[in-house]
């Protein structure tokens, strides 16, 4: 057994550890990251797949997303626009297909429910604290009735209130509507700056980074040269109140400071030694990642432009409730992508990979017509069976889990500390929360160590 002693250990080589590590780096710790995967960036990875770049998990980035934005820029990154000219489609409940530019081709009285329940959760989500909900003065009551449920309340148009519930269930907790509370909705719109923000997707998916969004933790993980340790599955955290010894395999790395920079639902396969708080043990358990398979269709060339589509459509009641033109810079080619939420996922899950490829490209000839069918090439990403992951995109809470055990979410417990975007407060769930937890994690450590033991 390898033996390694550093100021601060980190594990897990995600945007969130790595930008932690860079952090504390800066200020002149010494830091060990130990990754389990034989990659870093975790739920960010660009991969060639049959001789086509395409981006298996995180990807877009948008003006909000400032602390990504800099990053970007400090690391000497470009980006570009995501291709968004032309018409976007929308499939009815009746299967109905219809071209639209702006807003949903639906009627005129279905517009204003949604305009004013947009307006509606806009207004709720300016009462909310992004760094804590759970202290709004009626926090235990929003966190008390699910999503749907308010939705429900709200309007009596069913089709109004479908097509405003997906931004938060399918498009971005991944979870049903049922199964999480308006609070929790809540925060996932503060975190992106409003409800407004998260149903417009051309703010939303507005930029792609050249070389794909793993660029980011690759750039970070070679300015950190060999103190990112591959192939260490951290196994055993060892602590008391001033040190810690993490346990990989092979390694064993003795440290002042721990940052767990590994998904919630993760938490479980580390052997806290002694035993983590009663408080944190629940708090974890009420935490779950959602399910969303990204549906990637690469063709020979982007034919939806030649009928003036943008590769956009939306069908609320389709097993792939979305897509976009995902067509990777300077590629002759064109791609679409889509994805699969919650319990279509489950669906999809559950059927022989062949059967599933054609329904999936079924849905994709639905929106964009017969061509669809024939991809040159197709992949599934499939984030629930990674070992290191086993979800999509982020984790949420169950209803009431969040005005219960929130304020105890990014508490350190001793010298462990929590980093991971599923615990952000702005950018909660992407990339750009990421590297604030990842950051702040940092300045919270630096400042309790005082001096900086290691090279400056
Ligand atoms: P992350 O999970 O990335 O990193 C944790 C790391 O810990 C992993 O590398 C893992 O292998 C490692 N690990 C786990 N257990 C370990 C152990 N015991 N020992 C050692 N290492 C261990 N965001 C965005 O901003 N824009 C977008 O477009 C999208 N889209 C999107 C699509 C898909 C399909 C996915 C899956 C995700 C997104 N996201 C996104 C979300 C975004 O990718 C995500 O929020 C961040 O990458 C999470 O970074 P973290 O570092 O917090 O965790």
């Amino acid at each position: 057994m390898q033996e390694i002693e550093s100021d601060v250990v980190i594990i897990g080589a995600g945007a969130s550890g790595l930008s932690a590590a860079d952090a504390l780096v800066a200020d002149g710790f010494t830091v060990t990251v130990v990754e389990a995967r034989d990659r870093v960036g975790g739920r960010l990875w660009t991969e060639e797949i049959q001789g086509v770049t395409l981006e298996l998990g995180g990807q877009w980035v948008s003006p909000d997303q400032t602390a990504l934005i800099d990053m970007i820029e400090e690391l000497g990154l470009e980006t570009y626009a995501r291709y968004r000219d032309g018409d976007s489609i929308y499939v009815a409940e009746s299967g109905a297909v219809s071209r639209f530019e702006e807003d949903f081709p639906v009627p005129a009285s279905t517009q204003d429910q949604i305009q004013g329940l947009i307006e509606t959760v806009d207004a709720l989500v300016a009462e909310i604290d992004v760094k804590a909900p759970w202290s709004h003065p009626r926090a235990a009551e929003l966190d008390s009735i699910s999503w749907r449920d308010w939705l429900a309340e709200q309007t009596d148009d069913v089709e109004a209130r479908t097509l405003v519930s997906i931004f938060v269930a399918e498009a971005m907790l991944t979870k049903p509507a049922h199964t999480f509370s308006l609070l929790q909705a809540l925060l996932m719109a503060a975190s992106a700056g409003s409800f407004t923000h998260l149903v417009d997707d051309g703010f939303l998916l507005d930029k792609r980074v050249v070389g794909g969004l793993q660029q980011v933790p690759l750039r970070l993980a070679a300015r950190l040269g060999s103190s990112v340790q591959l192939g260490q599955a951290a196994r055993r955290v060892a602590w008391d109140d001033e040190s810690v010894v993490v346990t990989t395999d092979s390694l064993m790395v003795r440290a002042k400071r721990v940052i767990v920079a590994v998904p919630p639902n993760l938490y479980g396969r580390l052997s806290f030694e002694p035993a983590l708080p009663a408080a944190q043990h629940q708090l974890h358990q009420h935490l779950s990642l959602g399910l969303v398979i990204k549906v990637h269709a690469v063709y020979d060339r982007p034919f939806w432009r030649d009928t003036g589509l943008s590769g956009t459509a939306f069908g609320p009641h389709m097993t792939l409730h979305e897509a976009y033109d995902n067509t990777y810079l300077g590629s002759e080619g064109g791609t679409l992508v889509g994805f699969v939420s919650d319990t279509s996922a489950d669906a999809m899950i559950a059927l022989e990979p062949d059967a599933r490829r054609e329904h999936l490209l079924e849905c994709l000839a639905t929106y964009f017509g017969p061509e669809a069918l024939d991809p040159v090439v197709y992949f599934e990403s499939d984030w629930a069976s990674e070992e290191w992951t086993r979800g999509a995109y982020a984790a949420s809470f169950d209803i009431g889990g969040l005005s219960r055990y929130g304020a105890l979410l990014r508490d350190p417990v001793g010298p462990i500390h929590w980093s991971t975007s599923d615990l952000a407060a702005e950018g909660y769930q992407h990339v750009d929360g990421a590297i604030r937890i990842g950051r702040e994690t940092a300045t919270s450590i630096a400042s309790q160590l005082g001096g900086a033991t290691g090279p400056s």
